[in-house]
């Protein structure tokens, strides 16, 4: 009896340092892309407020009228690398990359190889800071054309799963979830997320929660053990969102 107490003695004291070792570190979300991840008109605040549990926390980076290009001239990828060095060693880092809207228009000057490489770069450039990379597939546009979604982001959005599988890190594919829920809701129900009376790209703040729960859907359904715990989750919206109903 007491040889055996003795024996458990070591395991007992060991079992606290290895429960604490294995606690899941809270997560710094720092978001990168254009408008439609930006403040006022974009998911990232309503994902910042709606979709992350206590303790996580996060900052939206993302810039109106961004590409893969502005935004490191700009001084605003800068700012992100600032942030992983900050807030690394309290939280887990993750960095979202989504862009592909202002990339695509023909004045950005970037070609869909130079948007190709500034993801694949800003991905590792987040790897080497020791933050985590999440590339993010760009939000569809909400614009109807005979009946369904125009997929008019479809070159960035296999550029960006591309480089995401070739490089081995992280993504979701937000174009195809948010192309799937637009075109089940259809375009009448689609406009109530209208930022404004037209702008089928950006979204008003209740289109910002929705999108948002599809991009925090998408990344505990992509990585539960990374993020189920830090999420905090709507199961009346996903529920409505996976069913295909207008939320
Ligand atoms: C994509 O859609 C936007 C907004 O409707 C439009 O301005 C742009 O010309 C389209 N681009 C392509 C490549 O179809
Ligand atoms: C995708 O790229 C191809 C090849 O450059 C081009 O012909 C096509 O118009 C592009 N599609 C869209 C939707 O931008
Ligand atoms: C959760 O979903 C419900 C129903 O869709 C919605 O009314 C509410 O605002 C959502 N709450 C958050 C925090 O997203």
């Amino acid at each position: 009896m007491r040889l055996s107490l003795l024996c458990l003695l070591p395991l007992a004291l060991a079992a606290p340092a290895a429960i604490v070792g294995r606690a899941v570190k809270p997560v710094y979300w720092l978001l990168a892309g254009d408008s439609t991840t930006a403040t006022d008109g974009g998911w990232g605040d309503a994902f910042l407020s709606t979709t992350i549990a206590k303790g996580s926390s996060g900052h939206n980076w993302a810039k109106g009228g961004a590409s893969t290009k502005s935004f490191r001239d700009g001084g605003y990828w800068k700012s992100v690398m600032n942030d992983i060095k900050k807030y690394k060693d309290t939280y887990r880092v993750y960095v979202t990359i989504q862009f592909g809207h202002n990339d695509q228009k023909t004045t950005s000057g970037v070609s869909l190889a130079q948007y190709t490489t500034n993801l694949g770069t800003m991905a590792n450039e987040v790897a080497t800071a020791g933050g985590i990379p999440i590339l993010v597939t760009p939000l569809t546009r909400r614009t109807f054309k005979d009946g369904k979604v125009n997929e008019n982001l479809s070159n960035e959005t296999a550029k960006t799963l591309e480089v995401a599988k070739k490089q081995s890190q992280h993504f979701i594919d937000l174009n195809k979830a948010s192309t799937t829920y637009v075109n089940a809701i259809g375009s009448a129900a689609a406009d109530k997320y209208n930022y404004a009376s037209g702008d089928r790209t950006h979204v008003n703040p209740w289109g910002g929660v929705v999108f948002a729960r599809i991009v925090s859907d998408l990344l505990v359904a992509s990585y539960p053990e990374e993020f189920k715990e830090v999420t905090v989750a709507n199961a009346t919206l996903s529920a409505t969102i996976k069913a295909g109903k207008a939320a």
